[in-house]
């Protein structure tokens, strides 16, 4: 097995398309990455020149302690999966799973074994024998998976596999994926438009935008500590809620003011806020950290403030409340049990220490540091 380093990597596409810019990524040995971002990020450019399907414009690729650049995609000892499955239709799924052992002369008995033992793994046996044309979109990727795992390579990378199937089936190859990970430890770099995906399956996440990397984290410290508005904004479901609004020194303490209300800035984040004074800053909170008043009584750090709900989701086990007050609009995440009517004014209280705040003009999180 290997590491993955990417080292000033950028891609200039022709008329001048920077698809990636200065990209350094460190994959361990064994690590599961996930590169993960909006559609046009540079997710799979990243990905190919991995892969050594697109040529480096600029920087170095190792595999190992090697230098790949210059090394032909079928010598770097890398399999890929991709979303469309790419199977030979005309082949069987044994046909296809030993088709790259073949290629690469592997003895026949070596090849039986490898195919066997991964269509055990992937509980696809039973399945040998069919065409991919009769197969559902579940099995077929597991077909792509089971040529990849055949090969038995140092690196995995994967380009959105999960992406073509339904909701259910895309849950279960995602567990069944990382348990797959988790067996055969080899080192992996996953690629995903789906922040969910990314959360529930890297070791560490490597959030893009516009070709560059945002933050390199795990996913509780991504959640945790955002480095930016944009990192803060693509990670969590419903999204963070962002304020604009200025900071401002009064009675003693700081406070984050909106123009319709004002909130108290908590102690804990008064050394990073005192630059801000008199600046505009945005504040973030997640939809999860807003609670009926009651629920946070006595906590020095709650936000008091009177809302509107203006709509209310059901969601199952819990609610989605669109809140409004003083022209800013809020979601909120509230266990099922409560009984809440569009219309009605609410009683709220945001627990402070979970606040984040952002530079307005850079849009860099305030008092984050490292990561
Ligand atoms: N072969 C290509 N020629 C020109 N531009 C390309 C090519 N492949 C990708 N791009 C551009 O590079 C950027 C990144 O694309 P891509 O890596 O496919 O993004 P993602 O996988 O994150 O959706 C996009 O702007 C895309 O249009
Ligand atoms: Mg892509």
């Amino acid at each position: 097995m290997a590491s993955v380093r990417l080292k000033n990597v950028t891609k200039v596409f022709e008329k001048n398309v920077v698809a990636v810019r200065n990209v350094n990524i460190d994959v361990e040995d064994k690590e599961f990455v996930v590169l993960v971002g909006p559609s046009g990020c540079g997710k799979s450019t990243t990905l190919r020149m991995i892969a050594g399907l697109e040529d480096v414009t600029e920087g170095e690729i190792y595999i190992g302690e090697r230098l790949v650049n210059d090394v032909p995609p079928k010598d770097r000892d890398i399999a890929m999966v991709f979303q469309n499955y790419a199977l030979y239709p005309h082949m069987t799924v044994y046909e296809n799973m030993a088709f790259g052992l073949r290629l690469r002369k592997y003895p026949k008995e070596e090849i039986h074994r490898r195919v066997l033992e991964a269509a055990e793994i992937l509980g696809i046996k039973e399945l040998l024998d069919r065409k991919p044309k009769v197969l559902s979109g579940g099995q077929r990727q597991r077909v792509a998976v089971g040529r990849a795992i055949v090969r038995k390579p140092k690196v995995f990378l994967f380009d959105e596999p999960l992406s073509n199937l339904d909701a259910k089936v895309r849950v279960q190859m995602r567990t069944e994926i990382s348990k797959l990970h988790r067996r055969l430890e080899t080192t992996t770099v996953y690629v995903t438009h789906d922040q969910v995906e990314a959360m529930t399956m890297g070791d560490r996440i490597v959030v893009m935008k516009d070709g560059v990397v945002q933050q390199i984290d795990t996913p509780l410290r991504l959640y945790e500590y955002p480095r930016n508005k944009f990192v803060a904004g693509f990670i969590g479901s419903p999204a963070m809620n962002f304020v604009d609004g200025r900071i401002v020194a009064a009675d003693d303490a700081l406070w984050f003011d909106q123009g319709q209300f004002r909130i108290r800035v908590p102690r804990s984040k008064e050394s990073a806020l005192q630059p801000y004074v008199g600046k505009e800053a945005t504040l973030g909170i997640r939809p999860e950290h807003i609670y009926p008043k009651h629920e946070l009584e006595g906590l020095e750090e709650a936000a008091q403030m009177e809302v509107a709900v203006d709509v209310v989701e059901p969601m199952g086990s819990e609610l989605y409340l669109y809140l409004n007050v003083g022209g800013s609009n809020f979601v909120a995440r509230f266990p099922a049990t409560h009984e809440i009517r569009e219309g009605e004014k609410l009683d709220i209280a945001i627990d402070m220490r979970r606040a984040h705040f952002f530079d307005k003009s850079t849009d860099e999180a305030i008092g984050v540091v490292g990561g």
